[in-house]
């Protein structure tokens, strides 16, 4: 059985002293929610992880520190240490009690893509991203999915399929079972136009088959969760397909009543 997930991508959103005032707003929704939702042998029924800018970590680990809630970084640098200007490394960020990384986010890939890299080259640097986040013991959420014109052409399964035979080359299909998936179709975020939930079963089934082709009991265990246009009206649909194990929130997150009421819908799927 997996747990599902809820992870709240805050973008660049919620300057200075909101970010703090939504921190808190999450933790107490969640603590909320928790005493709801314990199940019998006393673990929640779900995992929320919340990442802010990484220039308030502090406050996100201040502030939910001792909690359930789990926090992390919008992003990783491929690499260890050194003259990366800008860059944060995966140890630097287990340094603020994160547990989770985003990696692939579409919003990322396409500032490469101004610099015009294939896509399997980038593919390959979110393979990087990926090691250096598992050697510090960090679970990315491996962010993946087709343009509005990879769609229209059809091209969704082989977008998808690329990146993860790169994963599986890169470190094996053991270790896969690692990180968490996200399906995020680019041409749904921030759009209002979510996948329906017959579609994202569909590709989550897709992944799941693939990776089986490697090795069942990853494909089995692993978490994939669903990106784009999530909201508190369409969640429990989404949710409810047996392979969707949870969601990536953007602008729902930062709206602490809209992202409690897809935590729980998350929760009672
Ligand atoms: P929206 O929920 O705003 O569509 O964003 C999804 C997303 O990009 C999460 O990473």
């Amino acid at each position: 059985m997996r747990k599902p997930l809820v992870a709240g991508n805050w973008k660049m959103n919620n300057p200075d002293e909101s970010s703090k005032v939504l921190l808190e707003n999450i933790l107490e929704h969640a603590e909320l929610l928790e005493t709801q939702l314990l199940q019998e042998d006393n673990s929640s029924a779900i995992d929320i992880a919340v990442f802010p800018p990484s220039v308030y970590l502090k406050d996100a680990q201040e502030i939910l520190t001792g909690s359930q809630l789990h926090w992390g970084t919008q992003n990783v640098s491929a690499y260890d240490e050194g003259p990366y200007t800008g860059e944060i490394s995966a140890s630097m960020i287990k340094g603020f009690g994160c547990d989770y990384v985003l990696i692939g986010h579409s919003e990322r890939r396409c500032l490469y893509e101004k610099l015009e890299l294939d896509q399997f080259v980038l593919d390959q640097i979110v393979a990087q991203k990926y090691e250096m986040a598992i050697e510090h013991d960090l679970i990315p959420i491996i962010c993946i999915g087709e343009t509005a014109e990879d769609y229209a052409s059809g091209k969704t399964e082989e977008v998808i399929a690329r990146l993860l035979d790169v994963l599986i080359a890169h470190k094996g299909v053991k270790t896969l079972a690692k990180t968490v998936l996200a399906y995020e179709p680019v041409w749904a975020i921030g759009t209002g136009k979510s996948a329906t939930p017959e579609w994202a079963q569909d590709i989550h089934a897709f992944m799941r088959k693939r990776i089986a082709e490697h090795d069942v009991d990853t494909a089995d265990s692993i978490r994939i969760i669903y990106g784009g246009s999530v909201k508190p009206d369409n969640a429990k649909a989404i949710f409810a397909k047996p392979d969707v194990d949870g969601g990536l929130i953007g602008g729902a997150s930062l709206d602490v009543e809209e992202f409690s009421q897809i935590c729980l819908a998350a929760a009672t799927k």
